[in-house]
This record gives structure tokens, C-alpha cells and sequence, in this order.
């Protein structure tokens, strides 16, 4: 049963029947749907274009639907155009006739922008709770680990700093990643039902009660930017794609720490893996593997870019691509936060590994040349000053605080015995971070 058969001297073609289904992707819609058709119903009995007995019917029909779908006796699979078709074809074969006005004063284009903006909403809210629920495990996990560990630049070792301040950086990211998609919400809130299929209609609705039944902020102001406006899908995906970008580069930290070579962290087993021929790997794959998503994320934004691209107004059918990269960019973007967070709160902080990496790296060369600047010297001088000091280190196998005043003084007379306090790595930090409780 075609929504549209009427014109049609001919049947479609199967192969093209497939093609042009899209039930398989949006039936996830189900619930939005119905939603939306309900408020649809109370908007035409208040307007007088449905009797109160047909608006009752059709819309104890369509929770008779819902609660099928939700128990599971009524699946959602067949030979239906889309979901839209599905539950309209659904409640006319429970109902009869007045099943068919159910579509009075509507179109699927503005159904299906209808659906996806309610759906996309309330799942943006969902990605800000696991946002949130991953900044509840850094901040819990910094806390539990105030601990000295080397800061880095072009990955050499730079400064001290500590694992609280390092996993805190990324505790910032999310607060604005939180806020870029609390902004898009705010953005996207507005109704484009009663746009019809691209210039309302000449039946007297009210779009403002169905926006306000639907939990919108107002209806659009534009029909047709209401129903071919992808927009808000894009700047999810966009607030998704640097969401990915934040992750993949705690994972790649997370790997590199992982590793013999840093062994700073080791990740729970529970979120490791093996290797089929060398008995003794374990590797970081939930790491990797949401480091590899962030790329089918960035490719979801850009087709959807692509296809929105050269459209003109108003809906085209390749509109219609838009829930398949959608839907695969949230879901790809909700597990990767999930098994983040728990990856961070599973994890091992290898602190005595930290501080021997700080120990070896010089990271007190900076304030040793501060310390000379409070002795008068320029810091220009002062950095080359350093900078011999360093060399004469490597080469006696010593770090700076290790050396002897005697030793100091040879390459720098400016050097005097508070210089020990001066770069002490529990002192640096207190004047710096202060956050840090050596350990
Ligand atoms: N399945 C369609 C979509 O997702 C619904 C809208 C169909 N509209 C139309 N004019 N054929 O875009």
C-alpha cells in the first residue's frame, strides 16, 4: 500500500521499492512519530477540521500502536516506504476510515522534520549526560591521583606539572563541549509541523499548539527553510565530530602511556585485550578503536555537508540520507564517551614510573634559569647558562639538583645554595599549579 498510488499507471519496481526505502534506518523513529501525529490530531479536533470522536480513536489507535511496537507484538519490518508509511498504514488497518484523515493539513516533509528534530533533541540531552558522566570520572580519577608527572611539548619532556592538571585539561575540553551542544539544542528549538510539504496549507491549523504540545520554543518562520532545514543535524555532528577529536587525543594518551616504553598508567583488563599469537600482549583497543571512530564521525559530517550542498528549495529526497549518518555519528559518539569513562575509572595510575620520568627529564632546566634571572642575570643568558648546565648533566649521568654547589658554582658563579629549594619539583609546583601533593 503506497501513501502516494493514486497517479501511478504502473506498479513500482521492486528493485526500486528497496532502494527507496528507508524503514530499516528510521524506524528508530517510531516513538517521535507518533508523538508528533498525536499532536497533530489534538491541534485538527481544536480547529475543527476532525470530530472529537475521530481525534479520540485515532489517537487511542496510535498508542495502541506505540504499546504494540514497545512490547514487542508489533514489529516494524515489511515492505512500508518508510516509518511514516508504516504507523499511518498500521492505524487505517485498525481503525478504517477514519484512519485515512490523519494526513488532513500535513506532508511528510513536514512529519519527517518534525520526527528527526524531536528525536535529535532529546538524544543531544542524552550525549550531554554522558558528557557529563565522563567528566565525573576524570575529575574522580584526578583527585584520587595529585601526583607529579612530566608536561610535555612535541611529546619531549617540558615541565613539571601533575596527573590532576593533565586529565583536568581534558575535564575542560568536554565542559565546552557540553556547552557547544546545550547551545545547538537552543538553536534547533523551534516546530516545523504545519510547514506541509513546502507552503503550509489553506486548512485553518494552529502551529503554535502543536509546537508548544511538542515541547518546541515556537513553530519556524519559514516554510520552506522549515522543512528543508538540515542545519541543526549539522551542527550536532559538527559539536560530535570535536566531541571525537577531544577523545581521540585522551586515547592517544592513553595508549602511548599504556606502553612499555612510558608505563605511566595501566589500562583494567576488563577494557584490554589479547593477541591470538603472542601471549604476553595486552592491548589498549578501546582506546584505538575510539581513537579509528572519530574518523567514520568526521566522514558522517562531511557527506552529510555534501549532500545538503547543491539543493535547491525546497525538500529533495536526498534528504533522506541524513538519518543514516545521523544516527551513526550519535550512536558512534554515545558508546565512545561510555567506554571512555569507564576506561578512566578502571585505570591504574603508575605514580613512582611519573617521577622517575620527571627525575630524568631536567624539568627544573626552566627554573633554573628563572632562579638566575632573580640573581640578576638576563634570561637570555640565563637560558644558554642552562643549557651548559644541561649538557654537563648528560654527561656525568646527573640531574641538575643532583649536582654539587661546587659543580653549580664552575658554571655559573651566580649560583648559591637556595638554588636546591628554588628548583625543587615540590616547590616549582607549589608556585605553578599548586595542585600537587608529591607523593
Ligand atoms: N522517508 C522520507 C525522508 O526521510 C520522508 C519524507 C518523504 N517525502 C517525500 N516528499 N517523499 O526524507
Amino acid at each position: 500500500m503506497k501513501l502516494w498510488g493514486g497517479r501511478f499507471r504502473k506498479e513500482e519496481n521492486k528493485l526500486m521499492e528497496d532502494f527507496n526505502s528507508s524503514l530499516k534506518v528510521d524506524k528508530r523513529l517510531y516513538f517521535e512519530d507518533i508523538k508528533g501525529s498525536i499532536a497533530h490530531v489534538n491541534m485538527l479536533v481544536q480547529c475543527d477540521l476532525l470530530t472529537k470522536k475521530e481525534g479520540d480513536d485515532i489517537v487511542k489507535s496510535l498508542l495502541s500502536i506505540l504499546e504494540d511496537i514497545e512490547n514487542g507484538t508489533l514489529r516494524i519490518e515489511g515492505s512500508f516506504e518508510d516509518i511514516h508509511s508504516f504507523v499511518e498504514a498500521h492505524l487505517t488497518e485498525r481503525i478504517g476510515e477514519t484512519g485515512k484523515k490523519l494526513h488532513t493539513a500535513r506532508s511528510r516533509n513536514d512529519q519527517v522534520a518534525t520526527d528527526m528534530r524531536l528525536y535529535a533533541k532529546n538524544k543531544a540531552l542524552e550525549v550531554i549526560e554522558y558528557i557529563e558522566d565522563l567528566q565525573n570520572s576524570l575529575e574522580k580519577k584526578a583527585k584520587e591521583n595529585n601526583v607529579i608527572m612530566p608536561g610535555y611539548t612535541h611529546l619531549q619532556r617540558a615541565q613539571v606539572i601533575t596527573f590532576q592538571h593533565h586529565l583536568m585539561a581534558y575535564y575542560n575540553m568536554l565542559d565546552r563541549d557540553r556547552k557547544r551542544v546545550l547551545k545547538a539544542i537552543d538553536i534547533m528549538n523551534e516546530s516545523p509541523l504545519g510547514c506541509g510539504a513546502l507552503a503550509g496549507t489553506t486548512h485553518t491549523i494552529n502551529r503554535a499548539m502543536t509546537a508548544e504540545e511538542l515541547g518546541f520554543a515556537k513553530p519556524v518562520d519559514n516554510f520552506l527553510d522549515g522543512v528543508s532545514d538540515r542545519d541543526y543535524l549539522l551542527e550536532l555532528m559538527s559539536d560530535f565530530s570535536i566531541i571525537m577529536m577531544h577523545l581521540s587525543r585522551l586515547s592517544e594518551e592513553l595508549i602511548l602511556w599504556s606502553s612499555q616504553e612510558f608505563k605511566f598508567i595501566t589500562i583494567d583488563d576488563a577494557y584490554s585485550t589479547g593477541s591470538s599469537i603472542m601471549p604476553q600482549k595486552k592491548n589498549p583497543d578501546a582506546a584505538e578503536l575510539i581513537r579509528g571512530k572519530t574518523g567514520r564521525v568526521y566522514g558522517s559530517l562531511t557527506s552529510l555537508l555534501t549532500t545538503m550542498k547543491g539543493l535547491p528549495l525546497a525538500y529533495n529526497k536526498d534528504m533522506q540520507e541524513d538519518k543514516e549518518q545521523f544516527f551513526d555519528s550519535l550512536d558512534t559518539v554515545l558508546s565512545c564517551l561510555n567506554i571512555m569513562s569507564h576506561m578512566i575509572s578502571t585505570m591504574k595510575v603508575n605514580s613512582e614510573n611519573m617521577k622517575k620520568a620527571v627525575k630524568e627529564g631536567f624539568l627544573n632546566a626552566t627554573e633554573v634559569a628563572d632562579y638566575l634571572v632573580s640573581k640578576g642575570v638576563a634570561f637570555r643568558d640565563a637560558h644558554s647558562i642552562v643549557g651548559s648546565i644541561v649538557i654537563y648533566c648528560e654527561d656525568h649521568h646527573k640531574a641538575i639538583e643532583d649536582l654539587t654547589l661546587e659543580e653549580l658554582k664552575s658554571l655559573s658563579p651566580k649560583i648559591e645554595d637556595d638554588l636546591y629549594e628554588y628548583i625543587d619539583y615540590q616547590n616549582i609546583l607549589n608556585k605553578g599549579i599548586k595542585v600537587a601533593l608529591l607523593k
